[in-house]
């Protein structure tokens, strides 16, 4: 390769050669890196090749054109997509799986709005479409913003990219309203999907495992012309944000309505107001699914009624109002050549089957959970077993039985161990958990990386470019020991002996994204910081509770110190949280207990800003940040419905009476609450006069 201080020698001609295959290398890496996820050189060799550019540009600067890649740094695709908040959270699902538990749920719905035995509750089921979800802004009837879903709250500007899909109108007719979100799957047609494929083969290109995968990616291309290539779909299901009038509507006629305007929407779309009705139709789909051009993983069932749905509401991320019923899942049969056991951020020994690699629904499956030491026992599982795995959706793998009568007399019992495979400490199992864990804790370097894992994940901190892979190493290498090496990774780099640009797989452009993205991340919100912290039994959920209680880092350290007197009442408080129960207010305090964990939280807190949690949008609700008690029956609502509107009016609800408490809405019967309450002088109400309290008299 010339070496810049020869470039002057160059005669024109050969330099404007050398300029345009340089030009046309780069554009390739670039697009192997930035499109495909697939980059051909180590950064080192790009950074080379970059710099060769550059300096041939300074010598000859007649060959500078704007469109070289030297002039298009900054507007380069690095950034990837610009990030949005949703007005509207963009949910999950709850599943069901038989025909008991979609009982189960139409029961619950039933006793949430506390309806009597003779009124039906109406259900749309379609199909639960196998793509990626993504939510479309019309203003004025425009199109404005199209997302990705991300992680509910906030996800990626495709606008671009879905401008090209032909399915999605870039206007709505005069009759739509002025303010809507339209929610819906984009997809690629099974034969779409085979068609493609065999062109990225043929032109060596990038193969995809399955339909979805391939929507995703072509979805997610910085370049849009490549995305309009690429045969997409989109199927409407749903409205986010809107100022439509739909009082006395139904679902169905908000599928209707986007029919009408121009979107595409699944043929099999049905109201039924019965199990057997519903079951019928999950046989006829489960039939014709094969048959459809795209791929669908089960059927969805949304209460029909909006008002139903609005009163129902969610809990967590999934709504109470819908659910997914999942199609069995593919199976296939391999070998288990081995167990492996992993070690978990909590110490958790999890066996994992080695498998001989196989095909099930698209995917290539090479190895799957075992759960647990009691697993491997009741399943009879022995190394060398022919076995049933199956896998549905983005499930983890997992061995459904062993056919004994393929054994040979050679498969071997595994005997499950009872040392930490990595650090050798003790592994316990405690009482009557099923789990085993190491006992090593902070010493244990298994633990530690996977807590770190946690730490940058996707719930949790998000860092881009932080994958597991450089995790592990950067750990192995002594760089990142703790979070807060993270934070500090930019200033220590500058002191180190080969800088992280200078080693293997690393270059310039690489180091300065991944500073960047940590940057990025500076500012973090309470709770995901502390579901980032991976106290066991902390999930996203809970930390969301702790956050909406407690307020800021700084109060809630202040009451875990005073918690850990058990007679307090700090303690008292804390156990009085919703959901929080005597498990996670041990690990909490546990946790907060430990001299270690103080100090990372002290050293964190010099490098972030931690911003208070976002208490969904209250208005001037006149209970926003009250603390009500429930007891009693209540007559016009259930206590969960109760609850559910308290808390989405910016309240939060106990279980017990204490001085800290508002208000208790005494319904009929109420007993010890209501008298622990007047004993304390809280103000009581009668259920009309709460009623009255939310406008909902
Ligand atoms: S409704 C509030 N309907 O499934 C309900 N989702 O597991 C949220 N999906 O993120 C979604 N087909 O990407 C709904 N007919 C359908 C769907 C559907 C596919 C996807 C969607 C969502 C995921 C939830």
């Amino acid at each position: 390769m010339s070496q810049p201080g020869s470039l002057f020698d160059l005669s024109i001609e050969d330099a404007k050669a050398r300029h345009v295959a340089l030009v046309k290398d780069i554009r390739c890496h670039d697009a192997a890196y930035y499109q495909k996820d697939a980059p051909e050189v180590s950064d080192a060799q790009y950074d080379t090749l970059r710099r060769e550019l550059e300096a041939l540009e300074a010598a000859h600067p007649e060959l500078v054109t704007p469109d070289s890649p030297t002039q298009t740094v900054g507007a380069k695709p690095s950034q990837g997509f610009k990030k949005v908040k949703h007005a509207l959270p963009m949910l999950s699902l709850s599943n069901v799986f038989s025909e008991e538990e979609l009982e189960d749920f139409i029961g619950r719905v039933r006793r949430f709005l506390g309806l009597s035995e003779n009124k039906k509750v109406e259900l749309l089921a379609e199909p639960k479409i196998d793509g990626l979800s993504c939510s479309l802004r019309y203003e004025n009837r425009k199109l404005v913003l199209a997302a990705t879903r991300g992680d509910g709250a906030e996800g990626e500007d495709i606008t671009e990219n879905v401008r090209t899909i032909k399915d999605v109108p870039q206007e709505l007719p005069k009759d739509a309203p002025d303010i809507l979100e339209v929610r819906g799957e984009i997809y690629m047609g099974r034969g779409n999907f085979a068609a493609l494929n065999k062109r990225q083969e043929e032109a060596e290109d990038h193969v995809f495992a399955n339909p979805r995968n391939a929507a995703a990616g072509s979805v997610r291309q910085l370049d849009s012309s490549i995305t309009k290539s690429r045969p997409l779909h989109l199927f409407a299901y749903g409205v986010g944000e809107h100022d439509w009038n739909l009082k006395g509507s139904t679902q169905f006629d908000v599928i209707k309505a986007l029919k009408k305007w121009g979107f595409q929407v699944t043929k099999q779309t049905g109201v039924f107001d019965g199990l057997e009705g519903l079951m019928k139709n999950y046989q006829v789909l489960l039939e014709q699914r094969v048959d459809l051009d795209y791929e669908i993983d089960g059927i969805v069932y949304k209460v029909n009624r909006l008002d139903w749905q609005e009163r129902l509401g969610f809990v967590s991320r999934a709504p109470r109002w819908a659910t997914a019923h999942k199609f069995p899942a593919e199976q296939a049969v391999t070998i288990l050549k081995g167990i492996d056991i992993q070690v978990g951020r909590t110490g958790a020994l999890t066996p994992v089957a080695r498998l001989e690699p196989i095909t099930v629904g698209g995917v290539v499956v090479s190895n799957a959970t075992l759960h647990n030491e009691d697993e491997i026992e009741r399943k009879g599982v022995r190394i060398g077993d022919t076995v049933v795995i199956q896998r549905a959706g983005d499930v983890i793998p997992q061995i459904v039985k062993v056919l004994e009568d393929k054994r040979t007399g050679k498969e071997k019992k595994f005997t499950f161990p009872d040392s930490c495979p990595v650090c050798d400490s003790l592994a316990i199992r405690e009482d009557d958990d099923v789990v085993r864990r190491c006992t090593g804790g902070l010493i244990c370097p298994a633990q530690a990386v996977e807590r770190l894992k946690h730490f940058v994940s996707r719930l949790a901190f998000d860092i881009e470019g932080l994958g597991s892979k450089i995790i592990e190493q950067f750990y192995e290498e002594g760089l990142i020991k703790s979070p807060v090496d993270i934070f500090r990774l930019e200033e220590c780099n500058v002191a180190l002996d080969t800088p992280i640009r200078e080693r293997e797989g690393w270059g310039e452009l690489s180091e300065k994204n991944l500073f960047a993205s940590i940057n990025e991340r500076r500012n973090i919100a309470f709770n995901r910081f502390i579901y980032a912290l991976g106290i066991r039994q902390v999930g996203e959920a809970t930390a969301k509770r702790i956050a909406a209680t407690y307020g800021s880092l700084e109060s809630l350290k202040r009451a875990m110190e005073q918690a850990q007197d058990r007679e307090s009442e700090s303690y008292a408080d804390l156990l009085a949280v919703e959901d929080i129960g005597p498990g996670v207010t041990d690990e909490l305090l546990g946790f907060f207990a430990e001299d270690h964990n103080q100090e990372i939280l002290s050293a964190l807190e010099m490098q972030l800003s931690i911003e208070p949690y976002d208490v969904p949008e209250v208005g001037d609700s006149p209970i926003a940040g009250k603390t009500i008690v429930f007891t009693g029956v209540m007559e016009k609502m259930t206590r969960s419905e109760a609850k559910a509107r308290a808390e989405n009016m910016g309240a939060k609800v106990s279980g017990s009476v204490s001085k800290k408490t508002d208000y208790v809405v005494a319904g009929e019967d109420a007993g010890s609450k209501l008298k622990k309450a007047q004993e304390l002088g809280v103000t009581t109400l009668t259920e009309s006069q709460w009623l009255e309290m939310i406008g909902s008299s």
